[in-house]
C-alpha cells in the first residue's frame, strides 16, 4: 500500500515546493525510513537548480517503517542513519576499499545527472503522477524515504538524538573523513581551514580530535570565526573578500608558522577563485585538501606547488558507511565530536525557505529540519 509523504520537491528552476510525494512499498532490497531529522548542506540549495524535479535532502536519520523481503539484520523500528555512498561492494573501487566512489552506485561518480542502481526503484516515488528522483539516492527532506538497504547504517544507541545524528550523513562525514581518512593528519601538526561553514567546522573539530597542535581558521564572517574557536580553532584570521587567492592570509599563516607554512590546508569555501588558495598556505611537502569539491576551470600558478606539495580531492571524506558512521556516533557519545553544538537551529519542513535563507546568510553552523 502506498503512502503520502509530505516532502520538499526542488523544481529544477531554482525554486522548491512543499508538496506530497506518493511512496510505494519497498522492493526486496529496499527499506522505507520514517525520517526524524534531516540536516541542511549547501548542496541542498544547489539542488534547486539541477534542471529537474527532485525530492530534496541528502542528510538524515530516522526509524525503519517497512523492510523489503530480502533484508536481513534490519527490522521495523530500528534507528538508522542514512548515507549517500550506497556501495555495491562488488565493483573495482569497492573492492579497493573506496566505497565512496563506487563505480555502480555513487550518485556523483556513476550518476552524472541521473539516478544510479543505488537509488530505490524510481517508480516507487511519484509526484504529480510521474516518477521522481530522490536527491543523492536518498531524498531526506521528506516524511518517508524509500532507499536501498546499503543507504542505511543501524545505530544501537538508546534515546538517539536524531537531529545530531542526521548531520553525520554528509557534512560531518565529509569534514571528519577529509581529515582522518584522506589527509591522515598527524598529531601535533598544523592545519589551516579556509571557510568555516558546516563542512569547515567539522574539519576543525576533526583536527582537534586528531591532536593537531595548531588549527588556524579563516573566514570572511566574524561570527563563523567565533564558532570556529568553539570547535577547536587555536587561532583565527578574518579574511577580506578583496584578498585575491587569500595571498595576504597566506603571508599571515607563514608568519605564524616559522615562515614556512602549515602542514595541511583544507579548502571549504566552494569558491572557485580560492581553488589554489590552500596550496599557498602549506609548507614544502605539505598537503592541501579540496573539501568543497570545486569543479570549475581555474588558472593555477604552478609555483604554488613548489616544492613537493600534494593536493588531494576526496569525495565524502572517503566514507565507508558501516565503519565510519558507528565510529562517529561513538566519538559523539564520548563528547569529542561536537554535534549538538553544531546545530544552531531546528526548523519544521514548512519553514525550509527560512532555513535555506539563514544558511545562505551565514547565520547557522548547521540548520536541521525536524519531523514529528
Ligand atoms: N566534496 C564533498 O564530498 C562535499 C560534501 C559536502 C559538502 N560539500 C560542499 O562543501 C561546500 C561547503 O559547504 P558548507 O555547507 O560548509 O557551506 P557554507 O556556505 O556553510 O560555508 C562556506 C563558508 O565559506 C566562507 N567564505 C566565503 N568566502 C570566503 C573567503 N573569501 N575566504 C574565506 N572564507 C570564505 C563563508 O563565510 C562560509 O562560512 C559546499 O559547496 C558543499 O556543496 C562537498
Ligand atoms: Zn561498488
Ligand atoms: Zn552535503
Amino acid at each position: 500500500m502506498s503512502i503520502q509523504s509530505k516532502s520538499a520537491v526542488a523544481k529544477g528552476d531554482g525554486t522548491f515546493i512543499i508538496t506530497h510525494v506518493t511512496v510505494a512499498e519497498p522492493k526486496a532490497d529496499e527499506l522505507l525510513v520514517k525520517i526524524k531529522a534531516a540536516g541542511l548542506c549547501h548542496t541542498d540549495y544547489d539542488s534547486l537548480s539541477w534542471g529537474k524535479p527532485i525530492v530534496m535532502g541528502h542528510e538524515g536519520a530516522g526509524i525503519i517503517e517497512k523492510v523489503g523481503k530480502d533484508i536481513k539484520g534490519l527490522k521495523v523500528g530500528d534507528q538508522v542513519l542514512l548515507n549517500w555512498a550506497t556501495p555495491c561492494l562488488q565493483c573495482f573501487q569497492c573492492q579497493e576499499g573506496n566505497q565512496h566512489i563506487c563505480e555502480n552506485n555513487s550518485p556523483v561518480v556513476a550518476g552524472g545527472n541521473g539516478h544510479t542502481p543505488g537509488h530505490a526503484h524510481l517508480e516507487g516515488s511519484q509526484w504529480e503522477g510521474k516518477p521522481i528522483e530522490r536527491s543523492f539516492n536518498l531524498g531526506t527532506l521528506s516524511e518517508y524515504a524509500l532507499v536501498k538497504e546499503s543507504a542505511v547504517v543501524k545505530v544501537e544507541e538508546e534515546n538517539l538524538n536524531f537531529s545530531a545524528a542526521s548531520i553525520i550523513s554528509c557534512g560531518v562525514m565529509t569534514g571528519y573523513g577529509s581529515v582522518v581518512n584522506s589527509a591522515k593528519l598527524a598529531a601535533g601538526s598544523s592545519a589551516v581551514i579556509l571557510g568555516c561553514g558546516g563542512v569547515g567546522l567539522n574539519v576543525i573539530n576533526a583536527c582537534e580530535i586528531s591532536g593537531a597542535g595548531k588549527i588556524i581558521a579563516v573566514d570572511i564572517n566574524p561570527n563563523k570565526l567565533e564558532l570556529a574557536k568553539q570547535f577547536g580553532a587555536t587561532d583565527v584570521i578574518l579574511a577580506n573578500k578583496a584578498d585575491k587567492g587569500l595571498a595576504n592570509v597566506a603571508e599571515q599563516v607563514k608568519t605564524m608558522l616559522g615562515g614556512r607554512g602549515a602542514d595541511y590546508a583544507f579548502e571549504c569555501t566552494a569558491i572557485p577563485a580560492l581553488g589554489a588558495a590552500p596550496l599557498a598556505m602549506i609548507r614544502n611537502a605539505g598537503t592541501a585538501v579540496q573539501v568543497s569539491g570545486i569543479e570549475e576551470d581555474i588558472t593555477i600558478d604552478m609555483r604554488l606547488f613548489e616544492w613537493d606539495k600534494i593536493y588531494i580531492n576526496p569525495l565524502y571524506g572517503k566514507c565507508r558507511p558501516q565503519i565510519d558512521f558507528p565510529k562517529l556516533v561513538r566519538l559523539y557519545k564520548k563528547g569529542d565530536l561536537k554535534l549538538d553544538e553544531m546545530i544552531t537551529k531546528e526548523y519544521k519542513l514548512d519553514d525550509l525557505q527560512l532555513a535555506l535563507d539563514d544558511m545562505l546568510a551565514g547565520k547557522n553552523a548547521k540548520g536541521v529540519i525536524v519531523f514529528d
